[in-house]
């Protein structure tokens, strides 16, 4: 399932982002690739390690508990530091089809995952360059997925996906993967598709509404019942 979150941050952060990237330092996006996406990804990122993206991640990170649909849709255990890259016209940058490594680990903190879901928050306005589209398939096809600066797309890290030639101006995002509380896509889907249900009841009927009250019930049971913590 994809799930897309808009505006998770703000124009005015965006704006800031994008100018403390401008004047960081930028490296070859293959050191963080694996050996097959390794022969695919032609992208720079801000080295993972660095000050700067730290700084940067920590700021995303904080946005994301801020978000009760990304909270609801992801049910994250833990979140990897969120990385940064960039795609510009004039050097060909894309990243061909591959699937995202299982496992990940992060030296600096010590943090070890199983990437249950991958995420792309993106830092450009779709007008600010063509082509750079982050094609995800699944078993309803192919989706060409390109959002507003500030949104994100959330999708199951095991999918084969693609970010496409960018033809003009320059594409810049976060990603990052997290580890989910529920393992299974089905049951996470399930819980996310009940959440969105009653958080639509609660509008009409109120919070207090006998119902409302025993649907939040099933759900934080169903959570009981699959989450691993
Ligand atoms: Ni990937």
């Amino acid at each position: 399932m994809l799930i897309c979150v808009a505006d998770v941050l703000s124009k005015s952060d965006v704006a800031d982002f994008r100018r403390i990237m401008d004047a960081a330092d930028w490296e070859d996006g293959r050191s963080t690739a694996g050996a097959q996406s390794a022969l695919v990804k032609k992208n720079q990122q801000l080295p993972p390690d660095s000050d700067v993206s730290r700084a940067l991640g920590r700021r995303v990170l904080s946005a994301l508990t801020g978000s009760p649909r990304f909270i609801s849709a992801a049910i994250p255990l833990q979140i990897f530091p969120p990385l940064f890259n960039r795609y510009a016209a004039n050097d060909g940058h894309h990243f061909g089809i591959h699937v995202d490594n299982a496992v990940r680990g992060d030296h600096l903190t010590g943090l070890r995952i199983r990437t249950d879901l991958s995420v792309t928050l993106f830092l450009s306005e779709p007008e600010e360059y063509d082509g750079g589209e982050l094609v995800i398939e699944d078993n309803y096809g192919s989706h060409d997925i390109k959002l507003e600066a500030g949104s994100l797309v959330l999708y199951p890290a095991s999918s084969l996906h693609m970010v496409t030639p960018v033809t003009s101006g320059m594409r810049v995002a976060s990603f990052f993967w997290l580890q989910s509380m529920i393992r299974d896509a089905h049951a996470r889907s399930m819980i996310f598709d009940l959440d969105s249900a009653i958080q639509s009841l609660v509008e009409r009927l109120g919070r207090d509404d006998p119902e409302t009250v025993k649907l939040t019930g099933i759900y934080h049971n169903l959570i009981r019942y699959w989450a691993d913590v």
